[in-house]
């Protein structure tokens, strides 16, 4: 497959053009931002582990039936992925208050949820992807509500996978981000889901210690982010339980990669 033009250059993640038009690659960065692009900083590493660990949750998810925009993974920092047209919409499931709910609302951080928390932001950078109401989303028909109820189904679904996934290998999933768009089949438009699932868009703690293994380590300058982001990789069954990635190690493994 040949790799065509960029098309798009987001925070994290690279879109470039292939010579199949319903087709795009999907390169991911070492760039971390936060606090909407406020704070940002490069970390060797981390593209190629949400590479691994993205492309790992995302066949789990087809194998169960949710059809997402994975059709392969290309080499370590890229992946070919189904061109959608992306809702302006970041998907927030949250299961145990963390974040931004804890200082909008007062939680106290850890409050666990009774009930999975389904909150929705507009994807729009220059406003700080805001928190919006369902309402919002038909008033200025970002979506339809058909697409709405089947994007809140597939969420339950996915959330349930995941916090099993999760569980069995000792790590608790208290919230996350999704991203859904539309692909065309046989002429109908269809919705599914989109994007990335890494540590960069889950808060992920371990079970017993709550030890952050995600973006937080970046946000609050916990440092340690990759070998952060290796141990979620490893309890996946991703990374061999003795590969020591360090930071210079998935570089390297990459730029091999990347020079063929
Ligand atoms: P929040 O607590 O900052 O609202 O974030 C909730 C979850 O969503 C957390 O796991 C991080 C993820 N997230 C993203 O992936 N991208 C974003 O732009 C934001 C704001 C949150």
């Amino acid at each position: 497959m040949k790799k065509g033009k960029k098309l798009y250059e987001g925070k994290a993640k690279i879109i470039y053009a292939t010579s199949d038009k319903n087709l795009v690659i999907q390169y991911f960065k070492d760039d971390a931002t936060a606090f909407n692009n406020q704070k940002k900083s490069t970390i060797e590493g981390k593209g190629v582990l949400n590479n691994r660990i993205s492309e790992h949750i995302l066949s789990n998810l087809s194998q169960i039936g949710i059809k997402n925009h994975l059709v392969k993974r290309l080499n370590m920092r890229e992946q070919v992925i189904k061109l959608v047209e992306i809702i302006p919409i970041e998907f927030i499931v949250r299961n145990v208050a963390s974040g931004s709910i804890t200082k909008r609302l007062g939680i106290e951080d850890g409050t666990v949820l009774k009930e999975p928390l389904v909150e929705y932001c507009l994807k729009n950078d220059e406003l700080g992807d805001p928190l919006i109401a369902e309402e919002h989303i038909y008033a200025f028909e970002w979506a339809s509500k058909k697409e709405i109820e089947k994007v809140k189904k597939m969420i339950l679904r996915i959330n349930d996978f995941m916090i099993g996934m999760f569980r069995g290998v000792g790590i608790k999933l208290i919230d996350f981000k999704l991203e859904f768009g539309r692909i065309k089949n046989n002429g109908r438009s269809e919705v599914i889901l989109a994007d990335e699932i890494s540590p960069d868009t889950c808060r992920l703690w371990d079970s017993i210690t709550d030890k952050k293994l995600d973006k937080d380590r970046f946000r609050k300058d916990l440092g340690d982010l990759i070998p952060a982001y290796t141990e979620v990789a490893k309890r996946l069954g991703i990374l061999h339980e003795q590969s020591n990635v360090s930071a210079v190690n998935v570089t390297k493994l990459s730029s091999i990669k990347r020079k063929k």
